[in-house]
């Protein structure tokens, strides 16, 4: 008696449970999946590669080295997925040498003149790694560092929260910077970065993501049949070391007039100065939208495979970068050759050289203050 009393009550619990299951996959068609995994070593500790997976099937693989986007794997117009950056299978790749492959660039990312500048009276001597000139935070930047790393949730979002903390006087930087960046895949195949810092003295913050985007497939030739639209009716020129004048010039009549969508192959050749001193497209656009909020900056499209990837940023400029010096000496994923302008990359930021020009949007963090950004990747297809 007690043994059937006992059969009916495991019954019962069965039922139950399995009633439960179906209730959340019924519910559940929206999912996320994360998968952590072993990227190799830098300096004999492990660093972490993450992989997220939303409904659709896009995936983004980002590694704790250098906050580094390292796969983005998205669905051409017949659901097809294909990595859509460039970069290396294993950290050792980033490790010997990268042209800022998917990297998180900071503390000031693109160029300051002579790696001068004063703030608060206090003249500041960066590291030169350009020339004479500062580039990308120097010579070990945030995209060569070790990053703290978890994941986190918003709704039926799943992102990667990457920490580090930038010393007083690092690379010749002014106070303890504390930055934050947040790597988020959307349910609608966006690939949005939230950027976040404070400060214990003023110093200059710029940060950025300098992935190299095909969006043919990385590595299937170059991106010069890719159109593109960038939303700025004006440019910063710059000088023969890349260094803007402090002008910013109207497009219209330029090579640089992206105001509707143009093929970028059809006049990065053009016999123009300014093409001629970037070895192709390698400038900062002055974006129309200026007031901080989030606004669509740039569009891509790509024929063959139909994507379109919108850029949106809350950032007053776009340095718009054509892999002008990709010259075929790196094999990357897969045993991918990268050739000369194999990749794009739309570098949202300040304007180059800010700390030295009082005219553009000052780029100065104080203490109290909090520097928070935000940029957005979507991607979608047409036929
Ligand atoms: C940036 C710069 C380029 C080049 C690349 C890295 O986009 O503007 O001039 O240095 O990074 O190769």
């Amino acid at each position: 008696m007690r043994f059937s009393y006992f059969l009916a009550f495991c019954l019962c619990f069965l039922l139950i449970t399995n009633c439960q299951q179906s209730d959340t996959q019924k519910e559940s068609n929206v999912t996320m999946n994360v998968e952590q995994r072993s990227f190799g070593k830098v300096d004999g500790n492990e660093v972490w590669l993450f992989t997220f997976e939303n409904s659709s099937g896009m995936k983004v693989s980002i590694t704790n080295y250098g906050a580094i986007v390292v796969n983005l794997l998205v669905p051409d117009q017949n659901g097809q997925l294909d990595d859509v950056v460039l970069g290396y299978d294993s950290v050792a790749g980033y490790l010997d040498k990268t042209p800022y492959f998917g990297a998180l660039v900071g503390r000031y990312g693109n160029r300051i003149a002579k790696g001068r500048f004063t703030v608060d009276g206090v003249e500041y001597k960066l590291a030169t790694n350009n020339n004479e000139n500062h580039l990308h935070g120097g010579i070990k930047g945030f995209d060569k560092v070790v990053w703290d790393a978890e994941t986190t949730e918003d709704g039926d979002n799943m992102g990667l929260k990457l920490t580090y903390l930038s010393k007083d006087g690092e690379e010749g930087y002014p106070g303890n910077l504390k930055v934050t960046a947040t790597y988020w895949l959307t349910q609608d195949n966006e690939l949005k970065i939230d950027y976040h810092a404070t400060t214990d003295k003023a110093t200059p913050v710029n940060l950025t993501n300098h992935s190299y985007f095909n969006l043919a497939g990385q590595g299937k030739g170059d991106i010069l049949d890719h159109e593109i639209q960038l939303n700025a009716d004006r440019f910063t020129p710059v000088d023969a070391g890349l260094i803007p004048t402090g002008e910013l010039r109207p497009v219209a009549e330029t090579p640089m007039d992206f105001r509707k969508p143009f093929k970028i192959g059809a006049r990065i050749d053009a016999d123009d100065q300014q093409i001629k001193y970037g070895g192709g497209y390698d400038h900062n656009w002055v974006l129309n939208n200026q007031n901080g909020s989030l606004a669509v900056a740039a569009i891509v499209s790509e024929q063959s495979s139909g994507r379109v990837m919108e850029v949106l940023t809350t950032e007053p400029g776009i340095q718009f970068y054509t892999g002008n010096f990709l010259d075929g000496t790196i094999t990357g994923k897969n045993g991918k050759v990268y050739q000369r302008r194999f990749g794009l990359c739309l570098e949202t930021q300040h304007y180059p050289d800010s700390p030295n020009k009082p005219e553009f949007p000052s780029c100065i963090l104080k203490p109290g203050e909090t520097y928070q950004t935000t940029t957005v990747y979507r991607f979608t297809t047409r036929k």
